[in-house]
């Protein structure tokens, strides 16, 4: 009986099921006290550091907000890391990384410093970044840009919609305030109120309807 109500809140997603934190502890070896990460720990005020990891806190649970996989032997990331856009700091320097998983930065809008391998480029290009350094063996590229503002990728949005920031190099077009609904075009003055009047109404008809008619049918009988 527990297990069928444990399962049954792991499948409602009321217990959250790890979110994602056995990262921190795939790694060997401290996290360095040079490590941005764990300066990142000592700045926040609520941050605390697990393994690998800078943990932040957030609705109730751990977030990960700095991530360092220094010089962990990594060929290629676990494709089940998913960070959030809480994640700020993320390294991932003296590995043999060949490429990253595509898309796994859409989303992580809280990126602002990410040290790579020097022959990875910057996550988006360097458009994504305000400053991008590069030294004999690790990439930085810090403060993060909207994608939504670089000249170069000057992206339209169709109609009632505007551009917002999505991660390094992505962007999504979300319905201007006041539109909603496919491509935005509906135009967001609801009428709650007429809608649920006429509903209400409509309702009260019925039942008094029903209720007149059934108290007959009991009267004849
Ligand atoms: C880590 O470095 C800070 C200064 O950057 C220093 O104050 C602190 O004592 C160091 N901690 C350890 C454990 O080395
Ligand atoms: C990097 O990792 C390897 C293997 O885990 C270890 O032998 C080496 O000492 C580490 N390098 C540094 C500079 O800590
Ligand atoms: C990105 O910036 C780095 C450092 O400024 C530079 O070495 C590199 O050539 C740039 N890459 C591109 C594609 O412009
Ligand atoms: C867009 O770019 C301009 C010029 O580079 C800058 O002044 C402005 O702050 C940027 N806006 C945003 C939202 O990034």
């Amino acid at each position: 009986m527990a297990a069928l109500v444990i399962c049954l809140c792991f499948l409602l997603g009321v217990i959250p099921v790890g979110a994602g934190t056995q990262v921190c502890e795939s790694c060997p070896g401290a996290l360095r006290n040079s490590s941005q990460v764990s300066q990142l720990c000592r700045a926040a005020p609520k941050a605390r550091t697990l393994g690998r990891c800078c943990l932040g806190h957030m609705d109730g649970s751990d977030v990960i907000i700095g991530l360092d996989l220094w010089n962990c032997s990594l060929a290629q990331l676990d494709p089940t890391l998913h960070l959030t856009q809480a994640a700020v700091v993320l390294d991932l320097s003296s590995n043999p990384l060949r490429d990253l998983p595509s898309e796994f930065f859409r989303g992580l809008l809280g990126l602002q410093y990410v040290a790579l391998p020097a022959e990875l480029s910057c996550p988006g290009g360097n458009n994504s970044w305000e400053n991008v350094n590069v030294t004999s063996a690790v990439r930085v590229c810090q403060d993060q840009r909207s994608s939504c503002n670089s000249t170069s990728e000057w992206v339209l949005c169709p109609e009632n919609s505007v551009c917002a920031p999505d991660g390094p190099g992505y962007m999504q077009c979300v319905c201007a305030p006041g539109f909603h609904g496919y491509k935005c075009l509906r135009e967001s003055t609801f009428p709650i109120l007429m809608f649920f009047g006429i509903l209400g109404l409509v309702t009260a008809c019925l039942s008094v309807l029903l209720w007149c008619t059934q108290r007959r049918k009991v009267k004849s009988q």
